[in-house]
């Protein structure tokens, strides 16, 4: 019986933002919080607690404790172990999540051999970078139930090229329909001969609206995308908030088994000639139980070059991360 219980593992920046917008969704009944500081774990659930007498929150008990909490569970997210931070030194800089891999290998592991103690039902959602080889560490070293870890990949890269195509054409990013795929950081690329806007192909839309920019370049779209994050990361010194949306949109489509389609980041059985060897990101159907469906979408030449350099990018990551 499910008991719509969510438990976050990490509360810093990224786990305590997901942690509000998780009690403000009405998805959850029970929040488990976890930290490597028991302290900070205590002192944001009891934050939270408090904020329940209040009008826009929901009575959700929301409590701190060990990964006895994971027992029980029906969807865990994962936002433990340090983020990239902005180099002071280059305001203007590209911080690389790759350097994060050594130090948040550990992290990963140790965090799933503390649920694994307790649970292989509920669905994992990781936010760690660099993800998609946290990803792979979780999905295929602890005997986890295929489809049941995945993480957020591109789908906050997707949003940030939803929303500047709408930026450009002046409408709704809910009117955008298209993705990201790839690695989620500097190799992800967009997937323009799938994107549409309004049920318009992508290639047609010049027919219909005005550009305020060029954007039928990809390589163009790529590099604004790619640097959207930067930007917020060397404005505010991390990010937060565009993330916890997206692994709480993403906790709804399992809650509810929705079975939306969104870009998540799992490993490749088989697609584009990768079986078990990488993780990333590509459209799936999202699900009660996880990933249901991983949807190998035809790539044109551009494309299948780019998903072949985030292959090759996040490969050489894990290889030099083990040295
Ligand atoms: C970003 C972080 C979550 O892209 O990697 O904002």
């Amino acid at each position: 019986m499910h008991k719509n219980k969510l438990v976050v593992v990490g509360v810093g920046h990224v786990g305590s933002y997901v942690l509000a917008d998780a009690m403000k969704a009405g998805l959850f009944a029970e929040i488990g919080v976890i930290d490597i500081l028991d302290n900070v774990a205590f002192g944001e659930a009891l934050d939270q607690a408090q904020a329940t007498a209040l009008t826009y929150m929901n009575n959700v008990d929301v409590r701190s404790g060990g990964y006895e909490q994971c027992a029980d569970a029906d969807v865990i997210v994962i936002a433990a172990g340090p983020s990239v931070l902005p180099d002071p030194d280059d305001p203007d800089g590209e911080p690389d999540r790759s350097l994060l891999t050594k130090t948040n290998c550990q992290v990963i592991r140790e965090v799933m051999a503390g649920i694994t103690r307790y649970t292989q039902e509920a669905i994992v959602i990781l936010i760690t970078n660099p993800l998609d080889t946290m990803v792979y560490i979780a999905e295929n070293e602890f005997g986890y139930p295929k489809g049941r870890v995945f993480g957020t990949g591109t789908m906050l890269d997707s949003a940030r090229l939803r929303k500047l195509l709408a930026d450009t054409y002046c409408i709704d990013p809910k009117s955008v329909t298209g993705y990201m795929m790839g690695e989620h950081g500097s190799t992800a690329f967009p997937v323009l001969s799938h994107l549409s806007v309004g049920g318009i192909p992508f290639d047609q839309v010049g027919a219909y609206l005005e550009a305020s920019a060029d954007i039928n370049d990809p390589d163009t779209v790529k590099t604004k995308i790619v640097s959207a994050a930067y930007q917020v990361l060397n404005g505010k010194g991390w990010t937060n908030a565009g993330v916890a949306q997206s692994a709480i949109t993403m906790a709804k489509s399992v809650l509810l088994n929705e079975r939306s389609i969104y870009p998540a980041s799992t490993t490749l059985r088989g697609q584009y000639g990768h079986d078990g060897d990488v993780a990333l990101s590509m459209p799936c159907i999202i699900g009660r139980e996880g990933i249901i469906c991983q949807l190998a979408v035809e790539l044109n030449a551009w494309e299948a070059q780019k998903l072949e350099e985030s292959v090759a990018f996040i490969k050489q990551a894990m290889r030099d991360a083990e040295t």
